[in-house]
């Protein structure tokens, strides 16, 4: 019981200093940060593939996938809409879903895509 209040107590720590520290390395929105998550997105990286050119979920190979690739223009973010999140579901993907993490793309590069990836937003 202790055991699992205390693993418990761990956890919540680890997800508010996780947040603490994706928070204290937010950068701030910026044009240049939306011109290089454009070039990333559409780029050999592939978010296009999937999610479309135009953010509508209606890339050329969303047809053969299930759950479909989420409309970032219409329809709501599942994993969160501050940058942070959508930088923690690029990061780490969305688990029973064909979206995968993208660790391997450079933090920067990771957070231009967050930025450009909220933009498709109607708004
Ligand atoms: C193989 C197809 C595929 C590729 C490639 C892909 N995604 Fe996804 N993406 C998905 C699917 C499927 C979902 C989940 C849809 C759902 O569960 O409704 C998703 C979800 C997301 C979400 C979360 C939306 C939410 O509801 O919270 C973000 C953000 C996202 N993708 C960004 C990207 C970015 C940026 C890239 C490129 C680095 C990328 N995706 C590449 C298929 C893909």
């Amino acid at each position: 019981m202790i055991l699992r209040i205390l693993s418990g107590a761990i956890v919540a720590l680890a997800v508010v200093l996780g947040l603490a520290v994706a928070t204290a390395n937010t950068p701030s929105p910026s044009p240049q940060l939306l011109v290089t998550g454009k070039a990333i997105y559409e780029s050999s990286v592939g978010c296009h593939a999937c999610h479309g050119v135009t953010g509508q979920g209606n890339g050329p190979v969303a047809f053969s996938i299930k759950p479909p690739p989420r409309n970032f223009v219409t329809e709501p973010f599942k994993g969160g809409d501050s940058v942070e999140q959508v930088f923690a579901t690029i990061t780490y993907g969305l688990p029973r879903t064909s979206m995968v993490g993208y660790p391997q793309v450079p933090e920067v590069h990771r957070w231009a895509l967050a930025y450009y990836v909220l933009s498709f937003r109607r708004r």
